[in-house]
Order: structure tokens, then sequence, then C-alpha cells
């Protein structure tokens, strides 16, 4: 059925403006649900985080920036949701245009700049369906005129922990001027302290709530032995490797849409995203399990992810190439590694590949 709704949507979407494109998927997920995905194997069945995911496969955020669809996405296979990023106030963004697609090497730039309805938004609608199961997890990050970002994270966990399943905090977006410099290593550590503390605080009224780190894929190595000593240190309870590149690597066939100021994704981050993941594992040393993100556009790249270290995935950028099929493709291919390595479990797989991977010279 998936197949049937995506063979008459994607060449109608693909024929939009990105950005209209966007909108118009959201509402046809809200509006024309998709009939519930197929029951997933148990094989496929993952523990992270003190959470029991049905698969590995999740949303990533962005796609569902103001939590308007998490169910309907669900239904449609994902094993979680993340939704977000949602900052405290509601902002614009940036001025259009600012999301392309690079359809000749399977890449997007956005430069979106956190658009956002804000907190008060997304907790009502987080807040109307929290009976309603499945694992929803909340991406915040800081309004772009905030005096004081920290504060910023601090309120939004207070705020989302009743009503989301975890909250990624969101220092790694290229398209807030500055952001990004709360991964170094001072500024981190004041930042996870106070996240942290907040997260133990609204533990005894809502339960846990595991908090999240999401990264760039731009760090620098010893930037990330600072990133990943801080984060164990301050006992967060996992990482998302990674958001968008700034980088462009070289060979974009559609070079003049690479040209656009803005993060990158989808197959041409895939080679880089994964390194940092590997680079990312071992430094972790299993203390906290990692989720991995950047270029999966197939069952391949997705097992590549995993055996680069990811316990968990997410995917955004394939989807858009592919559509909401990818998902169910992602998980065939799961079990079908499974039979082939005659294993019971995808954790199996985790990190298998990390410790050579680094010893690879660096993608370029
Ligand atoms: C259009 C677009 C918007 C995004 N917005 C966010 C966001 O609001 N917050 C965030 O943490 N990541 C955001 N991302 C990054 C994705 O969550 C993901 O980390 C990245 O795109 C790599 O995965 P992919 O190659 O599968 O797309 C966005 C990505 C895209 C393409």
């Amino acid at each position: 059925m998936i197949g049937i709704f995506e063979k008459l949507a994607l060449p109608f979407l693909r024929a939009l403006d990105p950005e209209d494109a966007h909108g118009m998927a959201i509402r046809l997920l809200k509006y024309a649900p998709l009939p519930p995905a197929a029951r997933d194997d148990g094989r496929l069945g993952m523990r992270a985080f003190g959470l029991n995911f049905p698969n590995p496969v999740g949303m990533a955020a962005g796609f569902d920036k103001n939590a308007e669809v998490p169910d309907a996405l669900l239904r449609a296979g994902f094993g979680f949701v993340e939704v977000g990023t949602i900052t405290p106030l509601p902002q614009p963004g940036n001025p259009r245009p600012r999301l392309f697609r690079l359809n000749a090497d399977g890449g997007v730039i956005n430069r979106l700049g956190f658009n956002s309805q804000g907190a008060d938004a997304a907790l009502a609608r987080l807040a109307a369906r929290a009976d309603a199961g499945g694992i929803v997890g909340i991406n915040v990050g800081a309004n772009k005129d905030s005096p004081d970002r920290v504060a910023d994270y601090v309120t939004l966990i207070e705020r989302f922990a009743a009503v989301a399943s975890y909250v990624t905090v969101n220092i790694s977006s290229p398209n807030t001027p500055g952001l990004r410099n709360l991964q170094q290593a001072s500024v981190l550590d004041d930042l996870l302290a106070r996240v942290v503390d907040a997260r133990d605080r609204v533990t005894r009224n809502s339960g846990p709530t595991p908090v999240l780190l999401k990264i760039a894929p731009d760090l620098a190595l010893g930037d990330l032995d600072d990133v990943v000593g801080i984060a164990r240190r301050r006992r967060v309870d996992g990482m998302i490797v990674g958001n968008t590149t700034v980088a462009r690597p070289p060979g974009l066939r559609d070079s003049k849409t690479a040209a656009e100021a803005g993060g990158l994704s989808g197959r041409p981050l895939l080679a880089l995203a994964d390194r940092m993941l590997a680079e990312t594992f071992v430094r972790v040393e299993g203390v906290f399990p990692i989720v991995g993100a950047g270029g999966i556009d197939s069952g391949e790249a997705a097992l590549g992810k995993i055996r680069a270290g990811a316990s968990l995935i997410q995917v955004y950028s394939g989807l858009v190439f592919r559509g909401l099929g990818l998902v169910a493709e992602i998980k065939q291919a799961l079990l079908h590694a499974l039979d082939r390595d005659r294993q019971d479990s995808i954790k199996e797989f985790i990190g298998a590949d990390a410790a050579a991977a680094t010893a690879e010279p660096w993608p370029s």
C-alpha cells in the first residue's frame, strides 16, 4: 500500500519547490494517514536508554519540526520519531529559498535556521497524544535571539519531560550563528551540567527522560575527544552522530546548488557521517548507545551505519529521494543480514567495523 501511495505522491512532490513539497507531505500524512505497516519481527527490537524500540529505524529531526504527525510516522513503520527542533519561542527562521535538492547527488542542503512554532504549540500536540504509545523524542534548540541559550535548553527539558520519550540537545545546527560554539569544551561542560541537572530534577515527577547530545560531523578529532569525555563525565544518556555538514565533498555533480550556504545531508554525507560515528563509538567504549544519522538511503547503508557503531539509526534525506518505502526496505535488509550471519539480534552488528574504520584514510 505504501508503494502505491508513494508512486502517486513522490513524482508530484518532487515537481514542487522543496519547501512546498515538505508542507504537502506533512499535510498528506495528517489528513490521509497511511495504512499501518506490518508488525515488526522481534529480532529487530532494540533496548537503548531504558526504552524498548520495536525496530531501530527512526525519523530524524527536522521533518516534523512542530510535532504535527508523529503518530502517522509511527504507523508507517518507524521504530521511533524525533520531532523538532523546537525553540522556546516561535521564530520564522531564515528567508526563503532555504531548502535545496541536489538531485544528481541524492543530497539536500538546508539553511532553515530553526523555523519553529515554539514550545507551546508542540507541547499541546504532544500532550494530546501522550497516551498513544510509541517512542516520540523531542529535539530542542535555542532561539536565535536568546540572551541565555543554555537556559533555553534547560527550560525545554523541564517543559517536555512529561510528554517526550527522550530529549535531544541539538547544539550542531549550522544555521543558527554561534550555536555550534556550544560544542567547545568549556561551554559544553557547563551546558551539560545544567541539562543533566534538569533531567535529574524532572525525573522525580515525570519518570526517567533520557537526554541525548546531537553533534556535528565536522568536529576535529581533538574536539571529539573533549565532547565525548564531557558527555561521559556528565552522564548524558546517549549521543546522535550527527547533524548536517558544512563541508562540500569534492565531486558533487550538482555543483551550482552545492554552492548554496547551509548544511548538506543525504548520500554525499554518508562517508563522513559513518567515519565520525566510528570515531565516536571507539571513544564512548560502550558507556552509552549512539544513534547514527547521515546519508542512509538503502538497506546496505543502514547496516553499514550499525556496523560503524549505531545502536539506532535515523533517516531524513533518503526519504526525499526514495520515499517511505525506504523504511521497509531497511528493515528487510537487516533481517536478511541476520539470516545470512545466523544471528538473532542486530545488537551483534553494533560497532563491528568501528575499529577498522578508524584506521582507514580520512574520507574525502
Ligand atoms: C530539511 C532538513 C531539516 C533539518 N532540520 C533539523 C532540525 O531541526 N534539527 C536537527 O537536529 N536536525 C535537523 N536536520 C538534520 C537531520 O536530522 C539529520 O541529522 C541529517 O539530515 C543527516 O541525515 P540524512 O542524511 O538522513 O538527512 C535537518 C535535515 C534536513 C534535510
